[in-house]
């Protein structure tokens, strides 16, 4: 799984996002009644999944899946996976959109977590990854760039 999050706030856009925009606010189609700005949003969504399954090997672009940002993608990740019942190791410097879900499933009985510690600068290592695989872990989930740090 690829999960793409391009930096909080994402400023600034890239210029070609703007243009993009900019070229499709003044587009006919969204002048012409929602049906026709519709149908052209659901071209633009369809051409991109099309592009984003090539990019990442999906088998199908059905696979490429666009939410309203990092939060509920995460949510979606952590709860969609089949973790009930398993172990999932996780680092204590992770975004509250991945130690809430995982918080509240280990919790409520629905998975054991292990979360490993980092030191004073922030990095984690691989070996206490290691020392805390069990045979049903099913997850091991970490940021590649933390916010806390
Ligand atoms: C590392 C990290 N993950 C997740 C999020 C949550 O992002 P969103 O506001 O898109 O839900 C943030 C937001 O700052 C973040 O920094």
């Amino acid at each position: 799984m690829y999960y793409l999050n391009n930096a909080a706030t994402s400023f600034p856009k890239p210029k070609e996002v703007i243009e993009a925009v900019d070229t499709y606010l003044q587009s006919a189609p969204f002048h012409s009644g929602r049906v026709g700005f519709e149908m052209q949003a659901e071209d633009v969504i369809t051409t991109c999944r099309q592009k984003l399954a090539q990019l990442f090997n999906a088998d199908t672009p059905d696979n490429i899946i666009f939410t309203s940002g990092a939060t509920e993608s995460l949510n979606l990740a952590i709860l969609g996976l089949n973790l009930i019942g398993g172990h999932v190791i996780t680092t204590a410097i992770e975004h509250n959109s991945v130690l809430r879900p995982l918080k509240t499933l280990d919790r409520d009985g629905g998975i054991e977590l292990s979360i490993v510690d980092c030191d004073t600068y922030g990095f984690v290592k691989p070996s206490d990854f290691a020392d805390q695989v069990k045979r049903n872990t099913r997850a091991i989930i970490v940021n590649h760039c933390s916010n806390v740090t």
